[in-house]
């Protein structure tokens, strides 16, 4: 039997908000509304957000919910529901800086310091209960779900309206500040960018080079597609070593060129020049972040003519590039793309575990996960779980 990730209404999302707060704030005054913001999914330019590439991701509709109260004292309290518990945390918001509080709590703490340090808003202080639907370690950005949601709220609660989108650029960069300086997390601002920015029906063109957020028609529905994502529910973490080693390399070659990989000439031959004891190794980052950001921006020109074919091409390209040169699969993502088909698959974010994505005729999507399925059970690996995805709307006030 296959297992499809269940999926709460914007209405119980907010009751079930309502309610954790309720019973983990019986002190407090009632919230003063609940805001909720999306997990994303990428379809392509993985890797690349902090080298000056490209991303086509989309906001999901599976969100993270927070029913806040505003607080005068400067204490910050959080209840979280997740797997059937509940944790808390309080603590004073002037105790918050780089590296504290680095457990959960911070993604909380860390956007609304950041935010503040930023003079997006100013905070005395906020009660907030947490529910998710964003599935957790599965590369669909429940971390930046949390960060978003609490960065809507606390906005909203300062200025007494929703963000602009010039607001929302600010709040990225906050929330991206809270993920890199509190939590210590070296991520880019894809997941960010695509929580606060999405909209039903559109998929993102981000340009990291400038910074551009354009909203995209994604209409594979006309063309009788859908993409199917196949959690792989191996365990998964991007505080680890593997995706800052990643960066690293990205990073180091950035800082001896004074610019970003898109900026540099031929940047795979200068990426051996920085490292010549390991010039194999910088070659090959490199060259999987200048062929999927080429990758990225001709699967843009192709969404824009509706030419799915060619989208799902550089979609295989982009896995096999993350499988060889990047090196950050895991033998269960492996399976689920080759299961799929390859052609439409290949896995999103980060790596090292998490999901596998395939743009397939809606008509296959039963046998495909199927597939993924039966590959991952006759090599023993965890029982993958499964999710049609659309476009939702991006981080706003649910009630
Ligand atoms: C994670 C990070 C993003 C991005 C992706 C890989 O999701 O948070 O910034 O680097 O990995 O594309």
């Amino acid at each position: 039997m296959l297992n499809w990730i269940d999926t709460r209404s914007d209405d119980e999302l907010a009751a079930a908000a309502r309610d954790l707060f309720a019973a983990s704030f019986p002190d407090a005054p009632e919230p003063a509304g609940v805001w909720a913001a999306p997990g994303r999914v990428n379809l392509i330019g993985e890797h690349i957000d902090y080298a000056g590439g490209a991303s086509i991701p989309f906001a999901l509709e599976q969100n993270t919910a927070v029913a806040v109260a505003p607080r005068t004292d400067g204490l910050l309290r959080i209840a979280s529901e997740y797997d059937g518990s509940v944790a808390q945390a309080s603590l004073p918001l002037s105790e918050v800086r780089p590296g504290h509080p680095s457990d959960w709590s911070g993604y909380v703490a860390g956007t609304v310091w950041a935010a503040t340090a930023a003079d997006v808003l100013t905070c005395a202080g906020l009660d907030i209960a947490i529910v998710s639907d964003v599935p957790v370690g599965s590369g669909l950005s429940s971390s930046a779900a949390l960060e978003c949601s609490v960065a809507v709220a606390a906005y909203e609660l300062c200025h007494g309206k929703a963000p602009d989108d010039a607001a929302r650029a600010q709040l990225a960069q906050a929330c991206i500040r809270a993920e890199n300086e509190v939590v210590g997390a070296s991520t880019g601002g894809l997941d960010q960018n695509a929580s606060l920015f999405g909209q039903r029906g559109k998929a993102l063109f981000l340009d990291f080079a400038t910074g551009a957020v354009e909203r995209v028609p994604f209409n594979i529905e006309a063309q009788d597609m859908v993409l199917l994502i196949a959690d792989t529910n191996a365990p998964h973490t991007l505080s680890d070593g593997q995706y800052a080693s990643r960066r690293g390399i990205i990073d180091a070659v950035q800082s001896a060129a004074g610019h970003t990989i898109r900026e540099i000439p031929d940047a795979v031959a200068f990426a051996a020049t920085v490292n010549p004891a390991d010039a194999e190794l910088y070659r090959c980052r490199v060259r999987h972040v200048v062929d999927e950001t080429a990758r990225t921006l001709d699967a843009a020109t192709a969404l824009t003519s509706s030419d799915l074919a060619k989208f799902r091409r550089l979609m295989r390209e982009s896995h096999l590039s993350l499988r060889d040169l990047y090196e950050v699969t895991t033998p269960e993502l492996d399976s689920a793309f080759t299961a799929a088909g390859e052609l439409g698959a290949r896995m999103t974010g980060g790596g090292f575990g998490g999901a596998v994505i395939a743009l397939i005729p809606r008509s296959a999507v039963e046998s495909t996960a199927q597939a993924i399925y039966d590959a991952a059970a006759s090599r023993g690996f965890p029982e993958p779980t499964f999710l049609v995805a659309r476009p939702g709307d991006g981080a706003r006030r649910l009630a």
